[in-house]
């Protein structure tokens, strides 16, 4: 396990690129395994997490060629995954284990899917039930993983997603897309919609009406050629340390703005930070843009987030949290439960490391109560193999008194193994 000391920072200042979009990078690497053809990407992640995904499409007979220039080239298996043959290691990645049982559920093979201790914690039943009505047969271990897919022939159906969840939405898309018939779902809140952008990316057919969704079966896919956009989820550090100093300026390039990613956004507004976004493009449905922020006269106020928000912006809680004491008026989270099924406890982690640094809260089920106006101290952090915790904390530490030691620093990589490097350039002490 690795430490690493976050000094104080005196503020920040200067601009960095991100890596690709995680959940998009995700997307397309399964996408692009099923295609026919072969599709070349750019600025891919360069976490650990959509790297699984890729692996297993190596493993399902797609062929990944990771070029001189950092484009990667994905030979698709033209809708026929072969039997492969070890599991499928989907390491700490929810959204590889979730998106792609959907993918392969249709295909006439044995399946397992295993991941890290971290991975094999987190609820699946929740994907397990539509894909058993489509007529999956999937087995489980307790509602977790290794998971067990004896896949076949899947008839389209009619699905409520009980629990906002786009990994789940994205398994029956995806399962839907090889089904027969026409299969549609309804979302009790709109989660991000990358699959729907990326799926008509590859040539599919996809309707829309209301909250409505509808995907007829039986659709082939053609390689595209795509650059990813930069991760917001991973800008949030950035955003969120800047906000921590009066005269910090920093701009982010070529950042996904995707409007069900860019709550984050008016959160940041509502807050204080004055943000000015440049230079908006599309490609494939996603938008990118350059985001410069800093914080407006009369600094951090402090925000309520809950209700459907909450969901939507559910991977940059913690860095939020983590900010929470040095506002003026605090960050009161609700509704945020599934955070406690993250890749740890999001909400314990918080609290825990909250009261390392000396910060008082008010710990729920479903969230947090942080006042403001709180002087943190350093101490000593517990990623609990946590990326997003590791990272937060982080950014916690610049403005604290004395240096914060967080333990476990190598979680970072899961979604941003260039963080630390980063904010090292970033911050002035
Ligand atoms: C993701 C969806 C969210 C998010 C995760 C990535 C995705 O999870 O927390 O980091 O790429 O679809 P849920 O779908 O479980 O809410």
């Amino acid at each position: 396990m690795s430490t690493q000391t976050i000094r104080p920072a005196r503020t920040l200042q200067g601009s960095v690129t991100l890596p690709g979009d995680k959940s998009i990078s995700h997307r397309y690497a399964l996408l692009a395994g099923l295609a026919e053809g072969t599709t070349r990407l750019s600025n891919f992640s360069t976490g650990a997490d959509p790297q699984s995904s890729l692996a297993c499409m190596e493993s399902l007979g797609a062929k990944i060629v990771h070029n001189d220039d950092k484009t990667i080239d994905i030979t698709g298996t033209a809708g026929a995954f072969t039997q492969p043959a070890k599991p499928l290691d989907c390491g700490n990645s929810g959204s590889t284990m979730r998106m792609l049982s959907g993918l392969i559920a249709s295909h006439r093979h044995v399946f397992t899917l295993i991941g890290d201790h971290s991975l094999t914690l987190r609820p699946m039943e929740r994907i397990r039930k539509p894909l058993m009505q489509m007529g999956a047969k999937l087995d489980l271990i307790d509602g977790h993983a290794p998971i067990t897919i004896y896949g076949g022939p899947l008839k389209a159906i009619d699905f409520d997603t009980p629990i906002p969840s786009a990994q789940v939405k994205t398994a029956v898309l995806f399962a839907g897309l090889q089904a027969e018939g026409t299969t549609s779902l309804t979302e009790s809140v709109r989660t991000r919609d990358h699959s729907e952008h990326a799926l008509r990316a590859f040539g599919a057919t996809l309707l829309r009406e209301g909250e409505k969704l509808s995907i007829p079966g039986g659709q082939t896919l053609k390689a595209i050629n795509a650059t990813v956009p930069g991760d917001l989820s991973s800008a949030a550090f950035f955003l969120c340390a800047s906000l921590l100093f009066p005269d910090a300026n920093l701009v982010l390039d070529s950042v996904g703005m995707n409007p069900t990613r860019a709550s984050l956004l008016d959160v940041i507004t509502a807050l204080g930070g004055k943000i000015k976004v440049l230079n908006v493009e599309e490609q494939h449905g996603e938008l990118i843009g350059t985001i410069q922020v800093n914080v407006a006269p009369g600094g951090l106020k402090g925000t309520e987030i809950s209700g459907a928000l909450s969901a939507q912006i559910i991977d940059e809680l913690p860095v939020l949290a983590a900010i929470a004491p040095y506002t003026r008026d605090g960050i009161t989270i609700r509704d945020a439960k599934e955070l406690r099924v993250k890749e740890s406890d999001r909400i314990a982690l918080v609290a825990k490391n909250l009261k390392a640094m000396g910060a008082e809260f008010t710990e729920y089920e479903d969230g947090l109560a942080i006042p403001g106006n709180q002087q943190l101290h350093g101490a000593d952090i517990d990623s609990g193999t946590d990326h997003r915790i590791a990272m937060a904390f982080s950014v916690a530490a610049l403005r604290a008194t004395g240096d914060t030691l967080i333990h476990g620093s190598e979680a970072a990589a899961i979604s941003f193994p260039e963080f630390f490097a980063h904010l090292d350039s970033l911050c002035q002490r």
